[in-house]
Order: structure tokens, then sequence, then C-alpha cells
């Protein structure tokens, strides 16, 4: 039943290509687009009508060998699991420990953020009918542990402000990296409901980016300012 499924799943994957190649062919405005360009959904392949809304794609590629991408797939989701987290108990702490308001709330809007990454995950593994199992992220804990030992080193105020800021958006472009990388996983693996969930994370994760780079500029030439008056005094 399972072969049975992988070759309908093959015969589909084909039958698109052969779409796209003869749409390309027509010249029908899409020709130009490349598979790199456009936004992640214009570049995804759209779920057929024999998908059954994305449940049977989701359930008939068999992790095989140690070779499969369905198990460095897992095995990402249940490393990112992880990294979520540690990012649930390591964000209240942030949140107190830094100075500028803004900057407090930026961070328990993150937490909150988190919390429902975590219950997506949650969901997909629910859908892929896998254990709620996570993988140890050793890269976050590093992450996090110097986060906390770079802010130790300056006193409350906006230079902290600044190194919390730095902290936390390494550990924002190591999310937006992993969940990039379910992303495509998910899609190539034919999982178009699963992409489209693990999209909504990824975004809030560039959202959360861009919103401390923008804080990061204020607080950046408060540092300054401050450095530059001590500076004076000496
Ligand atoms: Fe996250």
């Amino acid at each position: 039943m399972n072969n049975l499924l992988i070759l309908i799943n093959q015969y589909l994957t084909a039958f698109n290509n052969n779409t796209v190649m003869a749409n390309k062919n027509q010249g029908n405005g899409r020709a130009t687009q490349t598979p790199q360009s456009g936004t992640r959904s214009d570049r995804r392949m759209k779920p057929t009508a024999h998908s059954n809304d994305g449940q049977v794609e989701e359930t008939d590629l068999e992790t095989t060998s140690p070779n499969s991408l369905k198990m460095l797939f897992e095995k990402e989701l249940k490393s990112i699991y992880n990294v979520e987290k540690q990012l649930i108990k390591a964000l209240p702490e942030m949140a107190k420990s830094v100075s500028e308001e803004s900057l407090k709330k930026t961070f328990r809007h993150h937490l909150e953020q988190t919390e429902m990454q975590k219950e997506r995950l949650e969901k997909i593994f629910h859908r892929l009918r896998m254990d709620r199992e996570d993988e140890k992220c050793l890269v976050m804990e590093a992450m996090i542990e110097e986060g906390k030992k770079l802010m130790s080193e300056f006193e409350e105020g906006p230079v902290q402000d600044a190194a919390a800021i730095i902290s936390a958006q390494k550990i924002e472009h190591y999310e937006i990296c992993a969940y990039g990388s379910l992303y495509e996983l998910a899609d190539v693996l034919g999982y178009h409901k699963i992409a489209d969930i693990l999209d909504r994370s990824l975004s809030e994760e560039e959202g959360t980016d861009r919103h401390l780079s923008n804080l990061g500029r204020a607080t950046h030439d408060a540092s300054f300012d401050l450095s530059d008056l001590e500076m004076h005094r000496q």
C-alpha cells in the first residue's frame, strides 16, 4: 500500500513538473520565474487535487534508512523544538534584565510567540505521528549562556540593553536559518500543510529580528552618547 502511494506521489510530482515545463514553453509570463525567485509560497508546488488536502502526502513517505530526507527533517524538528523550549525558559529572565521598557515588551511579546511556535511544532509531531521528543540543541544552550555572560559584564543601562539586543538577534538568526531549512525540507518532501505551519513561525522570527534591529538603532545611539559622556569625564 505504501509502495503504491509512493508511486502515485512520484507520478504526481512528474505530472506537476511537466505542467511547469509546458507553461514555460507557452510563455505564459511565469517562464522567467526561477525556483529561487518570488516569495516562499510562490515557489512552493501547490498540493494536487488528489492529495486529500495534504494529509495523504504527510503520511506516505516512510523513514526507511539513515539516508532518508525525512529522517533529517524529523531530527531538525526535534532540535528546533528544544530551541523553543530553551528560549521559553530564557526570555523572562532577559525581559527582567534589560532597562528599556520597549525592549522588555519585545521580549515578553516574543515569549508569547515562542510558546505558540512550540505548540505549532507539537501539531506537526502529531501530524507526522511522531513522539513529542526533543534533541538538545547545544548551540542554543551556548548562545543563551554567552548572552548572559555578555550582559553581566555591563551595568544596567543602554549598553547592557545593546548587549541584550545583539545576543537576542544572534538567536533569532539561528532560528531563521533553522525554520528556513525546515520549510524547504517540508516543501521538497511534499508536506505542504506542515510547510505552511513552519512558515508562520519563520515569519514571526523574521519580524522579531527586524523589530530588534529598529530598537537596536535607538539603543546604540543612546549607548554611544553615554560612552561619549564618560570619555569626556576622564
Ligand atoms: Fe522561536
